[in-house]
């Protein structure tokens, strides 16, 4: 092995990438102690959660609230997203039919999302691996990006945050709203259906203390641009914390997937680009972040990743989708 080769390899490594070799190396009980520190938070979590319950509803009897559900999901509706019959096939099934998306225990009956205890789990990891607590939720403005019906979005409010929640597909923006207004949380709770590519205006510049990010880079065609909009709507001192299908690889590579192969029942699908770590990084100061953390997350097989808005920096707007981005 040559140090030329050694040389190159530590430049493509991410610097959490390499600690954490160094870590595991030196430290085989850290991983026992991290899952202690999940599990805690994560109970935390779960009954922080339970205050959306039937008996908690505000204008809005249990029956309503049960029928609106059930009347909503499983309905396929691909009018109200605004697509056309032609371009139908070639659609996200996801997008078209509403699937519930996290767990939901309403207390007289429950939901079984798509994703599961996610909701729990990314919060917990993400306080596990990188420097933010509970705690440093209570208060903030938080932007919650690709909400689907809610699940991270009333977590966060649960936690003490404004949040202010989007997603591109209409039918889940208004299932999020809705649960938001039916637990009386509107004031504090704002969802909108629109693509993240919409949020690059005046109106967003600086104005959140924390992007919570997980499940969507790997959606999008041009995570850049998206890592940019973020950063600009981070106040100075904010934070950004992401998570993401990914390759576990060293080097600081994307895989295509693309949407083209994908099964239309296939849940794993309609993907992008697949960062690893390493390149997430890269990403991720490309786009302004400062302190940058991303590493490969073991047990659950994707990519996470926290930067800082530390102050304002340009970007380079070579072959930007957007050049007149700020
Ligand atoms: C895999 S789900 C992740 C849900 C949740 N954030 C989580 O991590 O559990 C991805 C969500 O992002 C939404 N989404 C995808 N592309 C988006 C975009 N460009 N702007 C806003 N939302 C988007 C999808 O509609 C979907 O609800």
């Amino acid at each position: 092995m040559t140090i030329n080769y050694i040389l190159s390899r530590l430049y493509n490594w991410s610097s959490r990438s390499f600690v954490g070799i160094i870590k595991r190396k030196l430290l085989p009980n850290k991983r026992l102690f991290n899952d202690r520190r999940v599990q805690s938070e994560s109970a935390i979590l779960r009954e922080r959660f339970q205050v959306y319950n039937t008996s908690n509803l505000l204008g809005i009897t249990t029956e309503e609230f049960v029928e609106s559900l059930q009347s909503r999901i499983g309905i396929s509706d691909a009018q109200v997203e605004g697509y056309s019959e032609d371009e139908l096939g070639r659609q996200r099934d996801l997008s078209i039919k509403f699937h519930w998306g996290h767990n939901h225990d309403f207390g007289e009956f429950k939901i079984e999302g798509e994703m599961r205890d996610r909701h729990i789990n990314l919060l917990a990891n993400f306080t596990t691996l990188f420097p933010v607590s509970l705690q440093d939720f209570d208060g903030k403005e938080v932007f919650d990006i690709g909400c689907w019906t809610g699940g991270t979005t009333l977590l966060l409010a649960a936690l003490g945050s404004r949040v202010f929640a989007i997603d591109e597909v209409r039918k889940y923006a208004e299932m999020a709203a809705f649960l938001a207004k039916s637990f009386g949380i509107e004031d504090r709770v704002t969802v909108e259906a629109r693509s993240i590519y919409s949020c690059n205006s005046s109106d967003f510049a600086c104005r959140f203390d924390i992007v919570h990010f997980p499940g969507v880079i790997y959606h999008l065609s041009d995570p850049i641009v998206a890592l940019r909009i973020l950063y600009n709507a981070l106040k100075i001192g904010g934070v950004i914390l992401i998570e993401s299908a990914g390759i576990n690889t060293l080097g600081p590579y994307c895989k295509f997937r693309g949407n083209k192969s994908v099964q239309k029942d296939s849940d794993s699908g309609w993907a992008w680009f697949w960062p690893s770590a390493s390149a997430l990084f890269r990403m991720m100061n490309e786009a302004g972040f400062g302190q940058v953390k991303t590493l490969w997350h073991v047990r659950s097989g994707r990519v996470y990743g926290y930067g800082k808005k530390i102050s304002e920096v340009g970007i380079c707007k070579a072959g930007l989708s957007v050049p007149n981005i700020s």
